[in-house]
């Protein structure tokens, strides 16, 4: 089984929008979380769509998708978790109770607050996540890196051309995420912010499939102004 999950139970504080997490934000009439889902349900493979949303927002969430997607039938919304890796938890916990959970079970993770991923991003996610066991979405790093342990002197500056920036999707097996995750001490939960890297540090493989600068995330009030920008492209 193949699942979407449309990850949008953060309350987006760098946006600095108090009325309404980043998702619910419009671009091109509609709002973000919509293009991002839309992305998703024209993508044949996935058995169900599951969008994690803050508690609060979870009527909301369903309202938008009611009045803006038709097909809706294979969607459903659930509440986040307290952090991004918790929310995954909740969709991955979510699948176990409602679908069962066996090692050829795939999620195909996603922010919500990418809305201009495309569908061959997610064929590519589906593919590696199936033949591999996990992937990352990513573009060559186009400035060179540059490292400062203690925020004052450079500490190190690799070869940029082995360096890239994450994006999502990020997909994986969801039994082997869960149980990996189940096994981290809290210490480890609180660095280990990013999925990928849970993967990475326990020794497992996790493979590359190429991203897009267009696939921008969409974090501070001048990403509106790109999205809006990068919409009118399209
Ligand atoms: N996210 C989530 N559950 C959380 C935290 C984040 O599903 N507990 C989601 C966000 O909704 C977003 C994606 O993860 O779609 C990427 O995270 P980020 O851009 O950091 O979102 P926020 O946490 O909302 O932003 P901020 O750090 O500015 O508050």
């Amino acid at each position: 089984n193949i699942f979407g999950i449309i990850l949008a139970g953060g309350q987006g504080t760098r946006m600095g929008n108090a009325e309404r997490p980043k998702q619910f934000m419009e671009i091109g009439r509609k709002p973000i979380i919509v293009h991002t889902i839309e992305k998703f349900v024209i993508h044949s493979a996935f058995d169900r769509i599951i969008v994690l949303s803050p508690k609060a927002w979870i009527s909301h969430t369903k309202d938008l998708i009611r009045k803006y997607i038709p097909d809706h039938s294979d969607i459903i919304v659930i509440p986040g978790g307290s952090t991004r890796n918790e929310t995954i938890m909740n969709a991955i916990r979510y699948i176990e109770e409602n679908f069962g959970l066996d090692d050829d079970t795939i999620i195909v993770t996603h922010d919500s607050v990418r809305p201009f991923v495309s569908h061959r991003m997610i064929e590519e996610n589906i593919q590696a996540a199936v033949e591999y066991g996990a992937c990352d979405t990513v573009i060559p790093a186009s400035d060179t890196i540059v490292e400062s342990q203690d925020h004052k002197f450079i500490s190190s500056i690799p070869d940029r051309s082995a360096m890239y920036q994450g994006q999502t999707p990020q997909s994986f097996r969801a039994k082997k995420l869960r149980d990996i995750y189940a096994g981290l001490s809290s210490a480890e939960k609180e660095i280990l912010t990013d999925a990928c890297k849970i993967l990475v540090l326990k020794g497992e493989k996790v493979h590359l499939v190429e991203g897009d600068v267009t696939n921008i995330k969409i974090t501070y009030p001048s990403d509106i102004r790109m999205a809006e920008a990068i919409m009118g492209g399209k």
